[in-house]
């Protein structure tokens, strides 16, 4: 049995030698996180819970300034070198004593290195909320002011309590009439709010191309295409596959790069100012692929497709909108049709930490829900479906899609 004297010098020799070993692989990673997890949740005091829990919003923010005021950039191209808080802070002109108030939380939590009294330097993590990485992308838009995890800037957030108490603690169930519009004080739905800021939606846009970077195989790879999509295809004048909502097209580009002979029977459908900003991305869509601007609430106009395809789509939509896109794919639909669902699905019990905040983030802004296995079965039963199967990966990385394979119910 270790003591804790014995583990703590583990964990800081762990700390020292594995990064020179190397990449780690995701299941290996996510097991020792879940180790390192219930070491914690075995030893944290009620307080240090406490502050784990309430103060995540102040490194939200002190990201987000970091990033506004160049840190990251400045620090990612110094090639290692110090620098100190008054040579940071010159760029943006900010005062240098404010800016040092935030850039110590990001050194506490491991983004840049302290190296001295007011000096810093950078860490791998730095230059991946540089200009330079996409995933500042992300950053940028999780953290603007509609998610700020801030209780002072995330109005939908920090409202939730106050519209759930209004609203008797019922699931939201409209996204045109949840927390999103109690919290900005807006009628707008959260995706017709973002289109006013074009950063923002740029921003959103290049997010999703991330979402699944480090969540596993492509959903063609483990679900069997050829058996159940390509042997069934039988009227080949027909659309292959339709990706409604699928964004700037990077899981379009990932199919094409195994089926390049499918590309000029796939659509690519989203919201025509997304689509804008497809050639914007750093990857490039096959040119064969037709892009539909499209509103899920509208007719579906592509008919009789092999494939209609959703992926992360439904978990924006509570139940009463879930049901209105759905009818409009199932009226499109023949009998040879097959609905795909790539979803993050929940396990029925034992959700872990990451997808049960998602959850309440999508319920938040979008009155959505991170459905589990089951309610998506519910889901789609309602809409008239019948699912014929369910198929995950080998190997779950938290997160990792799970594929809902349905087809309109006889
Ligand atoms: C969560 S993103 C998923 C994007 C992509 N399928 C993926 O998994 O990365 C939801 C997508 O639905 C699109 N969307 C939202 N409302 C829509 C509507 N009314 N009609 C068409 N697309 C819509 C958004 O623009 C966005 O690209």
């Amino acid at each position: 049995m270790s003591s804790i004297e014995q583990l703590t010098v583990l964990l800081n020799e762990a700390a020292e030698s594995l990064p020179a070993q190397g990449p780690i692989n995701d299941e290996k990673r996510n097991a020792f996180y879940a180790a390192y997890e219930n070491v914690r949740k075995a030893i944290e005091t009620p307080i240090d819970a406490a502050v784990r829990v309430l103060f995540g919003g102040y490194d939200a923010v002190a990201l987000r300034v970091a990033m506004d005021t160049q840190i990251f950039n400045q620090l990612a191209t110094a090639g290692g070198q110090s620098k100190s808080i008054s040579e940071l802070a010159k760029p943006s002109g900010a005062d240098p004593l404010l800016l040092n108030r935030f850039i110590r939380i990001l050194a506490a939590s491991g983004l840049v290195k302290e190296t001295g009294e007011g000096e810093y330097a950078s860490v791998p993590l730095t230059g991946a909320f540089s200009d330079m990485s996409p995933l500042s992308k992300s950053a940028f838009h999780i953290s603007d002011k509609a998610q700020m995890r801030s209780l002072s800037n995330a109005n939908s957030l920090a409202k939730l309590p106050q519209y759930l108490q209004k609203t008797n603690y019922q699931n939201p169930n409209d996204s045109w009439d949840g927390p999103f519009q109690f919290g900005e004080a807006t009628n707008l739905q959260y995706f017709e709010w973002i289109e006013q800021d074009p950063k923002h939606q740029e921003a959103f846009n290049t997010h999703m191309t991330l979402q699944r970077m480090e969540r596993g195989p492509n959903w063609f790879d483990f679900y069997p295409v050829q058996e159940r999509l390509l042997d069934t295809d039988k009227d080949t004048s027909k659309k292959f596959l339709v990706d409604l909502g699928g964004g700037v097209g990077h899981d379009l580009a990932a199919f094409t790069e195994k089926y390049p002979d499918l590309a000029s029977r796939l659509v690519l459908e989203d919201l025509g100012h997304v689509l804008a900003d497809v050639d914007k991305q750093q990857f490039k869509l096959h040119p064969g692929i037709e892009r539909v601007p499209t509103d899920l609430f509208q007719e579906q106009t592509v008919k009789g497709a092999k494939v209609y395809y959703l992926r992360t789509v439904l978990h924006d939509w509570p139940d009463k909108q879930a049901k209105q896109i759905l009818k409009k794919i199932h009226e499109a639909m023949t009998n040879d049709s097959v609905l795909i669902l790539n979803e993050n699905a929940l396990p029925d019990e034992y959700v872990g930490g990451f997808q049960a905040r998602v959850d309440i983030l999508m319920m938040s802004i979008l009155s959505g829900i991170d459905r589990t296995c089951k309610q998506f079965h519910k889901l789609l039963e309602e809409s008239g479906f019948e699912v014929l199967g369910t198929y995950r990966p080998q190997t779950l990385s938290p997160g990792a899609g799970t594929i809902f394979e349905a087809v309109k119910k006889h």
